[in-house]
């Protein structure tokens, strides 16, 4: 715990020390939203560091424009300050407290562990009810696994990951102090949020990745995943409803609405996180903090083995391969479950409040009266 807050005080330490060079300077001031939110500060406490950090979209573009970078003496890199105190803020408002250190440890092999170790389990209950392969059996998921034992294990570790990450919304957002949540405050937040607005490097041409260039790449492999995301969660939930409210058994048809929004999701979902992994590959390491590509690349690599294991679900569901397709599929989605709330997804929810306490204090007046928004 002495170690975390040290290690705290030092990231924190950092972006005030720099935003105090960047407050003098304001070359940047167009570029994102944590610029004209820097100005309305003269000082920069743990919880305004937290802010701008979580506001900061990791685009590069303040730092291939500084002349204040290193070597500059006065070694000014806003991405990767901002990137090391984000860590920070997962860790410090984890909860359970003590599962913060899991962030450290959430690696590309303890996913695939994971995964792997699930799917193994699952493959083992089944070759012990009987044999690993079968007779077709149209699809019928039921026949292998009852759903109410998948019911209870998904929504016990996916009621966790909400409870753990609301908690840390909570807390997050209470150290803010923002104020009140006007209606015009929250839909322009949301949209920001949805369009990635500051993704886009201020200028509209969107973000360096291993160089100078600009390129929207990013921010359109980010749509494919969470959007390809936001359909496979919407399919569960549309099944959902059909199974309780409408009395309609799985397996659906190929043109039901489960199926064609899982199908697109999936697709979306194989094809951003590849995208997302082969910028975040080729990615200028000054942009980030090394420590948390490990966690980044596992996230990824979770998102992308859920979708791919997903699709070679359905296209083989009428096979005698269908329960190990099953097993394997299952042990995916249920590793990205239980690392949810303590990995990479968790910056959805603090880069989201970072953004609606912007869209509510650019409503305020600006008591410093020297200039900015
Ligand atoms: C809801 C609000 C969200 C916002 C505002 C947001 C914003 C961002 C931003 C700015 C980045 C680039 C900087 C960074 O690496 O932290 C990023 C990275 C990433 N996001 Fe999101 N995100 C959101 C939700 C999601 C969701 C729901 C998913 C997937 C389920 C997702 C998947 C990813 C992945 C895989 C990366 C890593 C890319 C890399 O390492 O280059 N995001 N997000
Ligand atoms: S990042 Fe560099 S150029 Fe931009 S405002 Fe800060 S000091 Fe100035
Ligand atoms: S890296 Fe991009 S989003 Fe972050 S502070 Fe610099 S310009 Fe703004």
């Amino acid at each position: 715990m002495q170690q975390l807050e040290s290690l705290i005080r030092a990231a924190e330490n950092e972006v005030s020390r720099q935003m105090q060079v960047c407050n003098a300077c304001r070359y940047c001031e167009t570029f994102c939203a944590v610029f004209p939110a820097m100005t309305r500060r003269l000082e920069f406490g743990a919880a305004d560091a937290h802010y701008l950090a979580n506001l900061c979209h990791n685009c590069g573009a303040c730092l291939h424009a500084c002349q204040y970078a290193p070597p500059h003496e006065f070694a000014v890199n806003v991405p990767q300050a901002m990137a090391r105190v984000r860590r920070e803020t997962y860790e410090a408002f984890a909860w359970p407290q003590p599962l913060g250190a899991l962030y450290r440890r959430n690696g590309v092999t303890l996913a695939l562990a994971t995964a792997g170790g699930l799917a193994l389990f699952l493959l083992l209950a089944i070759a012990m009810k009987g044999s690993l392969f079968h007779e077709p059996l149209a699809g019928n998921f039921y026949a292998i696994f009852p759903h109410s034992m998948l019911v209870w294990m998904f929504g016990a570790a996916f009621g966790w990951a909400v409870l753990a990450l609301a908690i840390g919304a909570v807390r997050f957002w209470r150290g803010q102090s923002p104020g009140a949540v006007g209606s015009a405050a929250a839909v322009e937040a949301t949209k920001n949020a949805l369009a990635l607005t500051y993704l886009d490097g201020g200028h509209g041409d969107g973000c360096n990745e291993e160089d100078d260039r600009f390129t929207l790449a990013r921010r359109r492999f980010h749509h494919l995943t969470f959007y390809g995301f936001m359909l496979c969660f919407a399919s569960t939930c549309v099944a959902t409803l059909y199974h309780y409210a409408l009395g309609l058994q799985a397996p659906y048809a190929l043109t039901s609405l489960p199926v064609i929004l899982g199908t697109v999701g999936g697709i979306g979902l194989l094809i951003g996180p590849a995208g997302l992994l082969w910028l975040n590959l080729r990615r200028d390491p000054m942009h980030g903090d090394a420590a948390q590509r490990p966690m980044d690349r596992a996230f990824i690599v979770l998102l992308f083995a859920t979708s791919l294991t997903g699709l070679a679900l359905l296209a083989w569901r009428d096979t005698g391969a269908m329960a190990a397709l099953l097993a394997v599929h299952l042990g995916t989605v249920m590793a990205l479950f239980l690392t949810l709330p303590y990995g990479k997804f968790a910056h959805a929810v603090y880069r989201s409040a970072a953004l609606l306490k912007w869209s509510i204090e650019r409503r305020q007046p600006n008591r410093l009266r020297i200039g900015g928004d």
